[in-house]
């Protein structure tokens, strides 16, 4: 299966590469090493040692430096060799592809395409709490999750988060309720960004939003999916008493969470899962940062084990046509607008070898 390749991906929460330490990742298919210079500042390379392959992760960091762990072969950022230990000249073949990185949300993002195309502008801007060019709004309390590793594609997990109905069935304890499970979902597309919205009206509230908003009685709820292709996810969800407006200030007055996920393909069959939530509710209270980030743990839990069985099941021979059901409306197209992303990148690219 082809993946995207020019565009930004999270390869690490930042305190995951800590100084002088190698830290090894598999991106795409693709082994590589992540490490911090002597300045703290980021760099990403092939993880394999061009004299025999032993895995760059395996070595050591000192100063602006990665040391092979075999033989001592030292490589700067840039993937170029700049010591051979025992010989003054340095071979012409002895340098290691170099990724373009940058931190951004908190997380170490790495472009495994065309380090030409790579472009610090074109890393995730859709959250309004955490633009780009100013950093985090603080008063939007922040928690998140641990890195999670998921045995099944990424566009299992892609699909799963343009598809509100599976949360009644999934998640009982947590996100869903059966008032949910037959309100159809509505999906719409601003250029490749996809929305899938559903509204629950004058209804019990989802049991984790509950303990914080503590409604004496029903709510109206709200799920926005918005999916940046090809794996970024935010999911806009709440609620607020019923009859209220359904616009983003109403919403912004209820209690509110933008529950945020980063997918990255580490091979066609295992994903590296990173999210993270915003919320409008005591922002600056740990307690309720870990208590979400409990309860998501326990959610999230819930969908690996589903997509990971499904991932098993695609592999064995029992596979039938699959039935198509209207609320497939938002994995249809985004299966569709990836699909078209890839054969478009890959399409530029035979295009540039021809020339
Ligand atoms: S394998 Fe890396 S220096 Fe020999
Ligand atoms: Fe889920």
């Amino acid at each position: 299966m082809a993946f995207l390749r020019n565009c930004w991906y999270v390869a690490a929460w930042c305190a995951e590469v800590v100084a002088e330490r190698p830290f090894g990742r598999r991106i795409l298919g693709v082994p590589m090493v992540f490490f911090r210079d002597s300045q703290g500042k980021p760099a990403a390379l092939l993880d394999r040692c061009p004299h025999r392959l032993l895995p760059l992760s395996m070595g050591t960091v000192s100063g602006d430096r990665l040391a092979c762990g075999y033989h001592g072969m030292e490589f700067d950022r840039s993937g170029r060799c700049v010591r051979v230990p025992g010989q003054e000249r340095i071979p012409a073949t002895a340098r290691v592809a170099a990724f373009p990185v940058a931190e951004h949300l908190g997380m170490l993002w790495v472009w495994p395409g065309d380090p030409a195309l790579a472009d610090t502008a074109k890393l995730f801007d859709g959250l309004p709490q955490w633009a780009l060019s100013q950093g985090p709004d603080p008063t939007w309390g922040l928690s998140c999750g641990p890195y999670t590793h998921v045995k099944c594609n990424y566009q299992l997990l892609t699909e799963n988060l343009v598809d509100p109905a599976h949360v009644t069935y999934v998640h009982k304890s947590t996100l869903g309720t059966p008032a949910m499970a037959d309100i159809p979902v509505e999906t719409t597309q601003v250029g490749d960004t996809l929305l899938v919205t559903r509204w629950t009206l004058d209804s019990p509230a989802a049991p984790i939003l509950q303990r914080f908003g503590k409604w004496p009685g029903n709510v109206d709820r709200w799920q926005y999916y918005w999916l940046y292709p090809p794996s970024i996810a935010v999911v806009d969800f709440g609620s607020h008493t019923p009859g209220m407006e359904h616009t983003d200030a109403a919403r912004d007055a209820g209690v509110r969470i933008y529950s945020c996920h980063f997918l990255t393909p580490e091979t066609e069959a295992s994903t590296h899962y990173f999210w993270l939530q915003l919320r409008n509710f005591a922002q600056t209270d740990a307690d309720v940062s870990r208590d979400i980030t409990d309860q998501l743990i326990m959610a999230f839990s819930e969908d690996k084990a589903i997509l990971e069985a499904i991932q098993q099941a695609e592999a064995e021979p029992h596979v039938a046509e699959r039935v198509k059901l209207a609320l497939d409306s938002g994995s249809v197209r985004l299966r569709r607008t990836v699909g078209r992303m890839i054969a478009e990148e890959e399409g530029g690219a035979a295009a540039a070898t021809n020339h």
